[in-house]
């Protein structure tokens, strides 16, 4: 296999860059699972993953990737037949419409227009007309169309409602404002590999007394997945049901550590300007933003590629000779977009690189771009 002779940027929306303290804790000596030292360590990862999620009830660590914990949510609280309302206006709201199809949910899909966010009135009326929906499912940072959906409102909706709350905060979690328990979320998942930046492959999922009721009375259908058991074994010992990744639980400790140490609301409006500064960067460029404004994610920014511009031709360019990744569209806006993923360690300088590089690749095939290095300056100076 050809090994890289160089890093390369990764300004795609996760995974995300890791900083070296993360990669080298991984280097520890593998423990035991079972353990003392494995159950503090797990133990400590879990307290300090409430905190990111501001919540106090009860946290799991899943060796898996985000989807897993998605697919917790569901198999552990839908039976056939359960009515799913899922919000959707990108590709991650519509896994959660696939993943409730897989177990035999009757889905109502709210659907809105890619690029622009969930109206919480909707949530109300759909409610309204369907009191026996059991789980309200919405995706915060719709990673794929670069939007962010109104959590808070729309949780102060289904409160008023027996449904369970289930949110997916994978690509927002440690980046943007998630504070579980006043948001009144039910079920939280997110995953290690974005705003947290630890590498892939471990996700996280918080769980309320209303939706240990619901668990309690729902089949049980995955056995790696099955809550019960995570509870049962964290609560009888700080252990998981199964062997845990050692070296990502180390990983998942120190970065969570740095985003408690960099402090949730500097970490948040970190996000905030890194977003502000890449918007006014390509629109000073002349580049049209996908998403629309008042909707727009502060974690990853989608822009709809100026005619003629070739999506493959254009990331190539960025990241063979510029050495910088950036992501296309998925699905619907496959080839029509492009997303800059500004979360987890990004900083200003990366952003002016960037948008740069940006500039540079557009020029090179052959679209007359502005500069847009002035107007992010001017933001990220302040
Ligand atoms: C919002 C959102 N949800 C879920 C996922 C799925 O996570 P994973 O790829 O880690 O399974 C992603 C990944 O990009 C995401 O951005």
């Amino acid at each position: 296999m050809k090994k890289l002779d160089y890093e390369k940027l990764l300004m795609i929306p996760g995974p995300t860059m890791v900083p070296n303290n993360v990669l080298t804790s991984m280097a520890n000596p593998i423990i035991g699972h079972r353990t003392k030292e494995y159950s503090e360590l797990l133990e400590d990862t879990i307290e300090k993953m409430k905190k990111v999620f501001m919540t106090k009830n009860d946290v799991y660590l899943i060796t898996g990737s985000g989807t897993s914990a998605m697919d917790m949510a569901i198999s552990n609280t839908v039976d056939k037949g359960d009515k799913v309302l899922t919000i959707t206006n990108g590709n991650f709201g519509e896994r959660f419409c696939k993943i409730a199809e897989v177990y035999k949910a009757d889905v109502i899909r709210l659907e809105n227009e890619w690029g622009d966010d969930a109206k919480p009135e909707e949530v109300r009326e759909i409610l309204e007309k369907n009191p026996d929906i059991k789980v309200v499912t919405v995706v915060h940072n719709e990673t794929s169309t670069g939007v962010r959906n109104p959590i808070k409102e729309i949780g102060d909706i289904v409160k008023e409602y027996n449904a369970l709350y289930v949110v997916d905060t994978v690509s927002s979690l440690g980046g943007d404002y998630v504070n579980v328990d006043k948001f009144n979320i039910d079920i939280c998942v997110t995953g290690s590999q974005k705003c947290i930046a630890a590498p892939p492959g471990m996700a996280a999922i918080s769980v309320s007394e209303k939706a240990w009721d619901v668990i309690s009375k729902t089949e049980t259908k995955s056995f790696y997945l099955d809550i019960n058991a995570y509870k049962k074994r964290y609560e009888s010992k700080k252990e998981t049901p199964y062997t845990p990744s050692v070296s990502l639980t180390y990983a998942m400790n120190e970065a969570l550590e740095m985003v408690l140490d960099e402090g949730l609301e500097n970490r948040f409006k970190r996000h905030e300007k890194l977003a502000k500064a890449t918007r006014a960067g390509l629109e000073a460029m002349g580049i049209e933003l996908f998403a629309k404004e008042g909707a727009r994610s502060v974690t990853v920014t989608s822009a709809k590629y100026p005619k003629g511009i070739v999506d493959s031709e254009f990331r190539e360019l960025l990241a063979n000779k510029y050495g910088i990744l950036v992501a296309g569209g998925q699905a619907q806006v496959s080839g029509k977009i492009f997303r800059i993923g500004h979360m987890g360690k990004a900083r200003e300088y990366h952003i002016l690189g960037t948008l740069g590089a940006v500039e540079m690749a557009f020029r090179e095939l052959g679209y007359d771009v502005n500069s847009g290095i002035d107007a992010a300056k001017e933001i990220l100076r302040i």
